[in-house]
């Protein structure tokens, strides 16, 4: 009776969430490809306000008092009483997390005011946006005193529109940004990893024409090795506007028109093909033309799906050689943004002899999926629906939608990605099914040529595990986490435990792993030391070596990373040292031991 109850309430509610105008219909459009396009970079110092009384903010939760922060205002001795002034105080870099940067603001979370000048000339028949490459969590931006737009979601891009709003030469934004992590944001309270807030990657001024590209996507047919298809989307087209498709490498001069929506199809044959993979990740230097838009991108071409229990790249069974890893910032700590974070965690994954990556536990910076595609790095990307989300409140079952909407937009085109993953170790419940199951619904209708996962708690009943969680049923590859020799059982047990998969779907085993702190040796029966997490390493490769289904696997982690979670001093001192690679770049014995085993795999 109650469980009917439940039901019904958790209906009702979800019926109303389609009224609540969604966070997609708050935002304007998201450029795609926006790293192709002329920007005018608004990187470098910004004066910042940490505000933990919400003084600048006012008393309505939802908007931001115009004359409070926003308004920028200046004390002027003898003044009107002004009691911040932006000009006066200290500035942060961006991008990067405030944490990091400053002592003062290490453990802060909360709201805090960003602001800079911008100085600006826009062309007649243009728009202007600043794009935003993250801020976490939400943000409320500001153009000389105007709102001009909010976000919500930590780790995916936005763009505000200000055209209206810009004036001809010196201008202001003022970015109010709020880290607090509360029941129904995603992610919500918990999280093994540090809440970095601020404005994480860069902020950019983008101009483009009256009309223009604001989608584009091209992919290999499915089932076909040498037909392209794909679309574009133009802002502002009539019905019938000609759109103009290049690829110079393969001969392919092709136009097609828009449709009322201008939105506009192309399907071309393209002989002598090459398809992208990780021994040979062939990109193709593609452009758009779009009236007086036009735009380039450098493409891959592959298909990816599952046939049974395999899953086939190109048409052929391929194993997923991974590793897991946070996007955090190598040696200097904070968040990872720069072409050099990307370029050393991704030669260790290269140099462990990966051909796939997960990006844990939400998208990260753009570069390194660029990155991927140019190293040949299959790509698991996934948003943060991670442990317990609020799954009966349809507000977070919206922002959980957008920031997958954004994921998938702005990462459509990148052939690395192979995977789009709903969540992580997420409590069973029909709640939390019936959430994701939305989520694998919009995921599958806003890009049907990749393959939809989610990484699943394993339960072992004595020693087996049955890989029955009804998230599977939405899955197309199923991720399994599980702490054989750490948080469950003993490191000698490990290869008597046995795999049941009555599913029959391909199975990657998304974490294991154990701590261990760099230079700390010992027995390997002793937690910590590295010879323990080389044992543990060994020992699951034994259990591992006997599952006839499994498809791949990303031990947790590539890299140690900080979390509020892990306080042992002198051992983790708030980091957690699951890493193959220590914090600092030392790379401790089981990194070799991974290396040797793909590279065993890969001959
Ligand atoms: C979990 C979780 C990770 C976490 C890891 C750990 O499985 O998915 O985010 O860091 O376990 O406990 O180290």
């Amino acid at each position: 009776m109650i469980c009917m109850f439940r039901r019904l309430a958790f209906c009702l509610a979800f019926c109303l969430s389609l009224l609540a105008p969604s966070a997609r219909a708050q935002q304007a459009t998201l450029l795609v490809d926006i790293d192709h396009r002329a920007q005018i970079s608004l990187d470098g110092p910004w004066h910042y306000i940490p505000d933990p009384y919400r003084e600048g903010w006012g008393s309505n939760p939802d908007r931001a008092n115009p004359r409070g922060y926003a308004a920028n205002a200046h004390y002027v001795p003898g003044g009107p009483l002004v009691q911040y002034d932006f000009s006066r105080s200290p500035t942060l870099n961006v991008p990067g997390d405030w944490n990091s940067q400053d002592k003062s603001l290490f453990y802060y979370e909360g709201l805090l005011w960003y602001q800079r000048d911008f100085s600006v000339h826009p062309k007649p028949h243009t728009h202007l946006f600043i794009h935003f490459g993250a801020a976490n969590y939400a943000a409320s931006v500001f153009v000389d005193g105007q709102h001009v737009c909010d976000h919500e979601g930590g780790f995916t891009p936005f763009d505000c529109e200000v055209t209206s709003v810009v004036k001809d030469g010196d201008n202001f934004v003022v970015a109010a940004v709020d880290d607090t992590r509360t029941v129904d944001r995603v992610p919500t309270l918990r999280t093994d990893w540090w809440n970095y807030g601020g404005l994480t990657r860069s902020v950019a001024l983008v101009e483009v024409p009256d009309t223009y590209i604001d989608d584009e996507s091209l992919q290999l047919k499915k089932g076909t090795q040498d037909q392209i298809e794909g679309y574009v989307h133009v802002v502002g087209a009539d019905a019938g506007a000609r759109i103009a498709l290049s690829i110079p490498d393969l001969h392919i001069e092709k136009e097609a028109t828009t449709d009322t929506n201008g939105h506009a199809e192309f399907a071309v044959s393209a002989s002598d093909l090459e398809l992208w993979s990780p021994e040979h990740p062939r990109l193709y230097k593609v452009s758009f033309t779009a009236g007086p838009d036009h735009l380039t991108d450098d493409i891959g071409f592959r298909s990816v799906e599952v046939q049974g229990d395999q899953i086939l790249l190109n048409g052929k069974p391929v194993f997923l050689r991974g590793i897991s890893y946070h996007d955090e910032a190598p040696v200097r700590s904070g968040r990872s943004w720069s072409e050099r974070d990307a370029q050393t965690l991704l030669s260790w994954a290269q140099e462990l002899h990966c051909n796939f990556v997960r990006m844990a536990h939400y998208p990260h910076t753009e570069n390194e999926y660029r990155l991927a595609d140019k190293l040949g790095l299959m790509v698991w990307s996934e948003i943060p629906v991670y442990w317990g989300i609020d799954w009966t409140n349809p507000h977070t079952l919206d922002v959980a939608k957008h920031q997958l909407w954004e994921m998938i937009r702005r990462d459509h085109n990148h052939p690395s990605v192979i995977l789009w993953s709903m969540s992580n170790e997420t409590p069973e419940s029909p709640e939390r099914d019936a959430f994701i199951h939305q989520l694998a619904v919009e995921a599958r209708k806003e890009d049907p040529t990749r393959l939809i996962t989610s990484a699943i708690v394993t339960h072992f009943r004595g020693t087996t595990a049955t890989l029955d969680d009804p998230l599977g049923q939405d899955l197309d590859v199923l991720g399994y986490n599980e702490y054989l020799g750490w948080y469950q059982g003993s490191a000698a047990d490990i290869p008597n435990y046995t795999w049941q998969n009555p599913l029959g779907k391909p199975v990657i085993v998304s974490e294991f792993g154990a701590g261990a702190k760099a230079g700390l040796h010992g027995p390997d029966t002793e937690k910590f030391t590295e010879e323990y997490q080389d044992y543990v390493f060994r020992q699951q490769f034994q259990m591992l070596g006997k599952m006839p289904f499994l498809r791949g696997m990303t031990p947790w982690v590539l890299m140690d990373f900080r979390s509020p979670m892990r306080q042992l001093p002198g051992v983790q001192d708030d980091y957690n040292r699951k890493g193959l690679v220590s914090d600092k770049g030392e790379k401790k014995k089981a990194f070799f031991t991974l290396q040797d085993y793909y590279a065993k795999m890969q001959r």
